[in-house]
This record gives C-alpha cells, sequence and structure tokens, in this order.
C-alpha cells in the first residue's frame, strides 16, 4: 500500500520520491572559517540522501559574512562558495534526493567579530552584542545580497530555496513587533514588517523561477508577540509573491519558555496552511512514521521535515516505510541487505 508519506510530491518543475525533508540544522563545520562547503558537509548530507529522504535542506548558509550565526557556518556571499556547494547538491542529486538550501542572515543573533545589525538596536538578550540599527542603505545592501545568494544557489545546482524567516534571525526581526521597532516604512504596521521579507522574495523571484520556501516561527510564546493567526495574512502575501510552501517552526524570537511535545508545532502549520491556503511544511518533535502519516492524512501539513531524528538515524525513511508496511526501494549497493 502506498503511503502519503511515500507518494512523490511535485513543487512547480521539481518532483521529489516521498515527502519526506531534512530540516536545514547547522553544523558549525568550516573550520578554516570561510563559509566553504568541506568533507563533513559532502559526508552528511550525501548519507541522508543514500537514507532516502526525498528532500535536503541544507543548513542556514550566510548571504553576508555579518550574517553568520558562528564562524563556522557555511556561506553563500560570494562565488568561492559554489564550487564546495556543488560538490554537495551533486552527490545529493546522484542518490535520488533534491538539493535545498536555507539562505539566512542572523541578525543581531550573530555571534561573530564586528558590529552586527537589526531592525533595531536591542540585544537579544544581556549574552548578546547590541547591534545597530540598520539604514536603509544596509537594508537595501541585505536585500541584494539574497538576490546574490540565490543566484549563486542556481549555479551550485540547487533544485530548492528556503528563505530563514524564523527563529529569531534578521528576517524574523523584521516581521515581529517584539523586535522591530523602527518608525520608517519598515516598521509599524504588519504591512511595514513584512516589507523587508517582500522585498528578498521579489529580489529572489527575479533570479530564481524554481520552488522556493519560507520557513517563518509562527509564534512568539510572548505577549504583544505574532501568532499563527497574524501570519495567515503573511503567509497571503507570501503566496501571492511567488512562495511556494511554508515550513511552520516558532519560537526564538525572544528568549521565551516554550514547553514541547511531540507534534507542538502543527497546529500552527495547520492554521497557516487552512487560513491561507497555501502548501506547509511540518516539523517538531516529529520522530515515527505512524506520526508523519497522521499529519499529512489529515491534511495538517504537505511536508514533513525531520530535524534531530535524522541527526541520530541517517536512515530514518527506512524505519518509517517498515512502520507503514510500505517497501521503499534499498541503493542497489544494499540490496543484499534486504535478502533474509
Ligand atoms: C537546528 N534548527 C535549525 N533551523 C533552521 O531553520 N536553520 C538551521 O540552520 C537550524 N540549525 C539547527 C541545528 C541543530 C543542531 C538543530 C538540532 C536544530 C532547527 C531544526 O531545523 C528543527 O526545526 C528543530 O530541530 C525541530 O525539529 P526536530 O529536531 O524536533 O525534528
Amino acid at each position: 500500500m502506498m503511503t502519503k508519506l511515500f507518494e512523490p510530491y511535485t513543487i512547480r518543475n521539481l518532483t521529489l520520491k516521498n515527502r519526506i525533508a531534512m530540516a536545514p540544522m547547522c553544523m558549525y563545520s568550516c573550520m578554516d572559517e570561510d563559509g566553504i562547503a568541506g568533507d563533513w558537509h559532502r559526508v552528511h548530507y550525501a548519507s541522508r540522501a543514500v537514507g532516502q529522504a526525498g528532500l535536503i535542506i541544507l543548513e542556514a548558509t550566510a548571504v553576508q559574512p555579518q550574517g553568520r550565526i558562528s564562524p563556522q557556518d557555511l556561506g553563500i556571499w560570494s562565488d568561492d562558495h559554489v564550487e564546495g556547494l556543488s560538490q554537495v547538491t551533486s552527490l545529493i542529486r546522484q542518490h535520488g534526493a533534491a538539493a535545498g538550501i536555507q539562505l539566512a542572515h542572523a541578525g543581531r543573533k550573530s555571534e561573530v567579530d564586528g558590529p552586527i545589525q537589526a531592525p533595531s538596536a536591542i540585544a537579544f538578550s544581556e549574552d548578546y552584542k547590541t547591534p545597530v540599527e540598520m539604514s536603509t542603505e544596509d537594508i537595501r545592501e541585505t536585500v541584494e545580497a539574497f538576490t546574490a545568494a540565490a543566484r549563486r544557489a542556481g549555479s551550485a545546482g540547487f533544485d530548492l530555496l528556503e528563505l530563514h524567516g524564523a527563529h529569531g534571525y534578521l528576517i524574523n526581526e523584521f516581521l515581529s513587533p517584539l523586535v522591530n521597532h523602527r518608525n520608517d516604512k519598515y516598521g509599524g504596521s504588519a504591512e511595514n514588517r513584512y516589507r523587508f521579507l517582500r522585498e528578498i522574495i521579489d529580489g529572489v523571484r527575479s533570479v530564481w523561477q524554481g520552488p522556493l520556501f519560507v520557513r517563518i516561527s509562527a509564534e512568539d510564546y510572548a505577549d504583544g508577540g505574532m501568532t499563527a493567526d497574524q501570519y495567515v495574512q503573511m503567509a497571503e502575501w507570501m503566496k501571492e509573491q511567488g512562495v511556494d510552501l511554508i515550513d511552520v517552526s516558532s519560537g526564538a524570537v525572544v528568549p521565551a519558555k516554550i514547553r514541547p511535545y511531540p507534534g507542538y508545532q502543527v497546529p500552527f502549520s495547520e492554521t497557516i496552511r487552512t487560513g491561507a491556503d497555501i502548501p506547509t511544511g511540518a516539523v517538531g518533535l516529529i520522530t515515527s512514521g505512524l506520526q508523519a502519516e497522521e499529519i499529512l492524512q489529515n491534511e495538517r501539513a504537505d511536508l514533513i521535515l525531520i530535524g534531530r531524528e535524522m541527526l541520530r538515524d541517517a536512515y530514518w525513511p527506512y524505519q518509517a516505510a517498515r512502520e507503514l508496511h510500505t517497501e521503499i526501494e534499498p541503493p542497489v549497493q544494499y540490496s543484499r541487505g534486504w535478502t533474509f
């Protein structure tokens, strides 16, 4: 029996062989601090493709050097990054998965040396530096950096792009009224707080015709913060601009307490999927095939993103398939593992 989890899923020109995506996860493994993908990235991501995930989304990859969370982050701010990333996409695709990349800027959560930027000059917590409030010129340069990064991602052979609009990083900082205290056209109303992301999506769409996701933090878990209901309007704008799927995460915008439980972010995905009539991805403490299948069967999301469970088990899709009594094809080299 074919389950929904193992059904192919088409987004624009791309067909994934199943609905399992590896969630973007920073590896902090560019030891020369140059943002260039190396052996770790080739082995780590290719293993999950052999493990039969339909889509692998590479970790938050910085569009500007000051947009790195740490000096060991992957980068895509220069043409020098294309060669290393091309090797990763080539390996992922050789093993039957699609290759995605999360384009990111850490904003006020950057821990690199030197000044850091944010919509307003407010630190995340006392453990972080106070950022410099971005000028209109800084905003323009950053939008251009996302656009240039999207162009480079195309050259590196990626099938899909995701913009990191979640977890309290730069885009999220503009969207949330808890962090964005600006008085110009980039702050205040929802429309104004959305303007930075709007300009980035327009920039990216001018150079990239393939599938485009945006990851959001649908709930700030703090008074006066964003909620999934409020994100419905923004998701409608994203859809109008040609975003294909909202990857629905939550939190980390301000240091608020979260009490996660299995599937805790799925209700946010449902709210946005129903409210804005746009495909969504569900992520967060999804660890079993049955749990993933329930989410898809009940149309609570269109794609399942697996994070930590895929760090523990690169071959998680095989386990999920067994649980769902579905057969999936192993790579030919491993087929004897399936003979008894
Ligand atoms: C993450 N997460 C994350 N999210 C993101 O949007 N970009 C990123 O680069 C990272 N980096 C990252 C590193 C590591 C080591 C972990 C564990 C997590 C969050 C991740 O994508 C996912 O949303 C959460 O881990 C919740 O899903 P799971 O792990 O419960 O399946």
